[in-house]
């Protein structure tokens, strides 16, 4: 068994959160009407931006990343016109779904699950109907694609109207996202993926085209409403009562990233997916997703060796001290994801890695 107190998490979320982190989850409670409140939200609110590369917003949302589809769809999406979902995995599907849930009209450019969009399979769809939005994956952690998705916003960009959506869950702070250099509209993210942090918060950079947009959408429910958040926004304060002892986390892991530098986060990541590759490949397992587009926060091994992946999880949690990921839904068991996201260190995957060829000596 390791040396470690717990079992650390080898997830593609949540991912394993430093003790500093959770620690600074106990500080003691602030009111959020309060004069240390709007310091709190103005501090981190600057932070957040040079994250997202943005010169605009980024509203914080007392919720998972989930609540952040439902919001961008709402507010930027009219009844009478279209939004255009590009499809190919667990989550991009899922957010059509949320679309259509939410009375919108949708249209999907959908992808074999493993595959990238490409920005002609967007102009495709594009030069025959017009949409009020775009949604795209930034990284499908179903499958490990990382979409292309500065080039799809060039293309989403020549059509007048159509905002760009972007879901940046498991892309966020672990591989390149340029908010307003890349053109995106909304790129909306979690917290417990490359952040590393605890789940339930969740943050959106927004653009201004995108709060016009929902000034023409008379009902746009409450809770998400963008326009509600931006007007708290501006006064450093949340609409309903905000995940406090989470921004308080948030802003501690905000400065550890930022002495990091968001550049060299990134490039952690993609040497960590490296490594992850020439581990994989050399034992003679596949790569699931298509070349030129495989992720830098998680690898989705395909299991041409035919590990039996609950005996591996078993293993790994009982003698290794970690808890792996078996693969997600349709393709669980013919896959497994590593995922290289967040605080893990080059040190800490080589540990799975090597628990991995214990498994299998
Ligand atoms: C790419 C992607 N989008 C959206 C979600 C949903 O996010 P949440 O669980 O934070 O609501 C996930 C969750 O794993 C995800 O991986």
């Amino acid at each position: 068994m390791s040396q470690f107190d717990h079992k650390r998490l080898f997830l593609p979320g949540p991912v394993e959160v430093r003790r500093e982190i959770l620690e600074a989850q106990s500080a003691w409670m602030i009111g959020h009407r309060r004069a240390e409140f709007a310091e709190l939200f103005a501090r981190l609110q600057g932070k957040l931006k040079r994250a997202f590369f943005t010169d605009s917003r980024v509203v914080v949302s007392g919720s998972s990343g989930s609540g952040l589809w439902e919001g961008a769809i709402r507010c930027g999406v009219r009844d009478e016109r279209k939004v255009l979902h590009l499809t190919g995995g667990a989550f991009s599907e899922r957010w059509a779904d949320i679309s259509r849930a939410n009375g919108k009209q949708v249209d999907c450019v959908q992808v074999e699950w493993g595959r990238a969009h490409t920005p002609e399979m967007v102009a495709n769809a594009l030069s025959k109907a017009s949409y009020d939005a775009v949604c795209a994956v930034h990284n499908e952690t179903s499958t490990g694609v990382t979409n292309p998705i500065r080039a799809i916003g060039e293309v989403v960009h020549q059509q007048d109207d159509a905002l760009f959506f972007v879901d940046t869950v498991s892309g966020f702070l672990g591989t390149e996202l340029r908010v307003d250099d890349w053109g995106i509209d909304i790129a909306l993210t979690s917290s417990q993926k490359a952040f590393a942090l605890p789940p339930g918060i969740a943050f959106a950079a927004v653009s201004d085209r995108l709060l016009e947009r929902a000034k023409s959408i008379p009902h746009r429910g409450y809770y998400f409403d963008l326009l509600t958040l931006e007007k708290s926004l501006r006064k450093n304060n949340t609409p309903a009562t905000p995940p406090i002892a989470l921004m308080v986390a948030a802003d501690v892991q905000m400065d550890a990233i930022l002495a990091e530098g968001v550049e060299a986060r990134w490039a952690r990541h993609r040497a960590m997916r490296d490594a992850t590759h020439a581990w994989a490949l050399a034992r003679g397992f596949g790569l699931y997703a298509q070349a030129g587009y495989r992720s830098d926060t998680v690898t989705t091994v395909a299991n041409t060796l035919g590990i039996d992946v609950n005996a591996m999880g078993d293993f790994m949690e009982n003698e290794v001290g970690f808890a792996m990921d078996k693969g997600y839904g349709k393709i669980k068991g013919a896959t497994f994801r590593l995922p290289h996201m967040g605080d893990v260190t080059m040190n800490m995957l080589q540990e799975v890695l090597g628990g991995l060829d214990a498994f299998m000596a």
